[in-house]
């Protein structure tokens, strides 16, 4: 186990800064999901940690030592990349002990430690098979028990189950997080799946253009961002701006969305606002045309709830309800949106 303590971490290629002043503190035994969109720096912090690449500026500590200075192969970290990097030519006890064989390990120590990691993984009895002969799922258990052959101090996952098919990706998910739990290993796991992350980690720091936008639990990021990125990124949300003005009605383009409840009573002037698309109600415009009057974009129906997408003006709100019945609107028709304020979400700015 170990407490990872990241400070003002910049790292440049050329001119190009792939991370900006990033700042993070990891607890020891911490599961840790490095969350953003393709290109936000994640792999980069991940091979910082691991020390396949130097930092640019800032410091790196592991239980309060510099950690910067220490080569790769010193580290005693373990790295799941995402295309596994197994040995085809190697059955899979040597894949897995290859790190100890590295390590100094003899092969008649290994062989024990080797038996108890495929238990770990739920790989009992294949000790000698072929890694070309198991399916994508098996292979990617070998990576994780070759990782922590080493008992490293910390673990370090990049996209692990990204070419996996749902169902098997999702088992992983859950049996990596008890795993996780059993060894108490400080993990960092990058992903750029909100779910996943939302299902596994005790805490996810969301990156953007190489900078952290918020670090949280699954609960904090997705009902309380803090900044509009956040927002947009985690699940489907209105985002828009609105006029607020204390004892009075909150304003959207001059149409009101009813008086704010809360601590929204006492925002004023214009902020960012959002909205989850089941705290909208949507009426037809039919006999009601007072209110956010909008036409319907695109409808469909996702198993248990209807997703309707409404223009109104520039702005495109997007409603769901849970229904079993047919959608009551199609495409093209007129209908009214009012928003739920009390679920308003009044991003800071
Ligand atoms: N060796 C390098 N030389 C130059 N630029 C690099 C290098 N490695 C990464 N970058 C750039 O740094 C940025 C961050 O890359 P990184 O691989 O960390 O992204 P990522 O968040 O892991 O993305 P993805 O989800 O696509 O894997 C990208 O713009 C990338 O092009
Ligand atoms: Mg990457």
């Amino acid at each position: 186990m170990a407490q990872v303590s990241l400070q003002n971490i910049e790292k440049r290629y050329g001119v190009f800064e792939a991370l900006k002043d990033v700042n993070l503190e990891i607890k020891s035994g911490e599961f840790i999901c490095l969350l953003g969109p393709s290109g936000c720096g994640k792999t980069t912090l991940l091979r910082i940690l691991a020390g396949l690449e130097d930092l640019s500026a800032g410091s790196l500590q592991v239980d309060g030592e510099d950690f910067s200075t220490i080569p790769c192969h010193k580290r005693n970290v373990g790295m799941v990349f995402q295309s596994l990097a197994l040995f085809p030519h190697l059955s899979v006890g040597e894949n897995i002990g290859y790190g100890m064989d590295i390590r100094g390990i003899s092969k008649i120590d290994r062989r024990p430690k080797v038996e108890a990691l495929l238990q770990t993984v739920g790989l009992e009895g294949h000790f000698d098979s072929s890694v070309s002969a198991l399916s994508g799922g098996q292979r990617q258990r070998v990576a994780i028990a070759r990782a922590l052959g080493i008992e490293p101090i910390l673990f370090l996952m990049d996209e692990p189950f990204s070419a996996l098919d749902a169902t098997l990706r999702e088992h992983l998910q859950i049996e990596v997080k008890k795993l996780q739990h059993r060894l108490g290993v400080t993990t960092v796991f990058v992903t750029h799946d909100q779910n996943e992350a939302m299902s596994i980690a005790d805490r996810i720091v969301i990156l953007n253009d190489g900078v952290i936008e918020q670090s949280g639990t699954a609960t904090e990021v997705y009902a309380r961002p803090q900044t509009e990125f956040v927002a947009g990124f985690m699940g489907t949300n209105n985002i828009f701006k609105a006029d607020f003005e204390p004892g009075k009605e909150v304003m959207l383009n001059g149409i009101s969305l009813g008086l704010p409840t809360g601590d929204k009573a006492k925002f004023s002037g214009q902020h960012t606002v959002s909205v989850r698309p089941e705290y909208l109600q949507l009426r037809s415009a039919d006999a009601d045309t007072s209110g956010l009057i909008g036409t319907v974009n695109f409808v469909r129906l996702l198993g248990s709830s209807i997703e309707t997408e409404l223009n109104v003006g520039d702005q495109t709100f997007i409603h769901t309800m849970v229904s079993d019945r047919a959608p009551e609107f199609a495409v093209g028709d007129k209908a009214v949106i009012s928003v739920d304020l009390e679920h308003a979400w009044v991003i800071p700015s």
